[in-house]
């Protein structure tokens, strides 16, 4: 069923019919309608490559009762997956295989990722439209797809419409965290699992967990700590050892990006002026300047590094208010032994985007 212009909220997914992409999908023909008020409408928009793949995907979808509508566009009709999104979800590139890094990645998906980016300029309203990015290295293309979207809409403020999803991270973090815990002896309170911050970037040592911030886990011994943070830092190298060759994360990734769009709704709803959450985004505009003060601030803490994950407000205008103050909340031993290297590789890593 085409989609029409007056459907309340769109959602897009490129990449539809890869591993996270079928997976997020089915989420969200699933779930989407059940977080809508009933007078509104929600409609998936889902683009691949892969033809006969994402004819399939949409018409096996299809057949699923829910109130969500979707459609299917395949080759050179991105346009009309992407005209009208509100939302535009992108799992699209190759994943790992044992014994590469996500930087292994980066040739490829960032060609992937340019092209996408010039689309989404193309067809999108950039001053409307949020932009998901989930392929990797999220490094170092978010600034390739910021870098992108600037060169094709000079002036508009792009830089605070992409989000890097880094999400998968905390889930990892808070069940690693929640089995340490039961291990340990205690009875979880609630089926609720802690939430833990995870700021900086999405790979190795880039990915600072702050375990200190989270309250019952400094019961933990310093060692089973540590082996937390690197079981974070490392936990998406379990899943490609485990599917050894047939790829990385998908189903947990698939997860992790439905609880980001869900958290979108109220916002694309107007039902609340703003939403939070922890991203990695641009700090500064395409001038170099800060986007805003708390922008600011945090560059001070973080050798002026344009890009960075980090808690913060997202409003209709996109990244608002970053939360600045969570470095002065962390321990001498997150900032010393986590922070500080996480800077040095996330420096090479954006550079990298940024010269390509
Ligand atoms: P996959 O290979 O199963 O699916 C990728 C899909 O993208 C395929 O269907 C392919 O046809 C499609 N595709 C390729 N070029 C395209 C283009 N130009 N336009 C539209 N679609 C295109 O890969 P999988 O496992 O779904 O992973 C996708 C990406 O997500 C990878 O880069 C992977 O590293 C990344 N990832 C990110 C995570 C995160 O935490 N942000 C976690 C796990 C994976």
């Amino acid at each position: 069923m085409p989609h029409s212009v007056n459907e309340d909220i769109k959602i897009t997914v490129v990449g539809a019919a890869g591993g996270i992409g079928q997976s997020l999908s089915l989420l969200l023909k699933t779930q989407l309608a059940s977080l809508l008020p009933s007078h509104r409408h929600a409609h998936l928009a889902l683009y691949d490559v892969n033809a006969d793949a994402v004819r399939g995907v949409t018409a096996d979808l299809s057949h699923i009762d829910t109130g969500v509508s979707v459609s299917g566009y395949e080759g050179d009709g991105i346009g009309g997956a992407l005209e009208h999104a509100d939302v535009v979800l992108i799992p699209a590139g190759v994943p790992r295989k044992p014994g590469m890094t996500r930087e292994d990645l980066l040739a490829i998906n960032a060609k992937i990722i340019k092209s996408l980016g010039a689309s989404i300029a193309k067809y999108c309203d950039l001053s409307k439209v949020f932009v998901l990015l989930i392929s990797n290295p999220i490094n170092s293309l978010v600034p390739v797809l910021v870098k992108e979207l600037e060169a094709h809409a000079p002036g508009l403020p792009v830089e605070r419409r992409v989000f890097g999803i880094t999400r998968l991270d905390a889930v990892r973090a808070s069940t690693f965290l929640h089995e340490a815990t039961v291990r340990a002896g205690s009875t979880p309170k609630s089926n609720t699992l802690p939430y833990v911050p995870v700021i900086g970037g999405h790979s190795g040592e880039t990915i600072v967990p702050l375990f200190s911030l989270v309250p019952g886990a400094s019961d933990l011994s310093k060692d089973t700590l540590k082996e937390l943070v690197h079981r974070v830092q490392y936990g998406g190298d379990e899943v490609v050892k485990a599917k050894n060759g047939a790829g990385s994360a998908t189903l947990s990734m698939a997860h992790a990006a439905y609880k980001v769009v869900e958290s979108f709704i109220p916002l694309l709803t107007g039902s609340v002026p703003s939403i939070e959450g922890t991203f990695y985004v641009a700090l500064q505009d395409s001038k170099g300047q800060p986007i805003n003060a708390s922008a600011q601030k945090l560059l001070s803490h973080i050798n002026g590094l344009p890009y960075f994950a980090v808690p913060l407000r997202v409003t209709s205008a996109g990244v608002d208010e970053v939360d600045a103050g969570i470095i002065e909340r962390m321990s001498l031993f997150e900032r010393e032994r986590l922070l500080a290297p996480c800077l040095g590789k996330l420096q090479g890593n954006i550079s990298t985007g940024l010269s390509l």
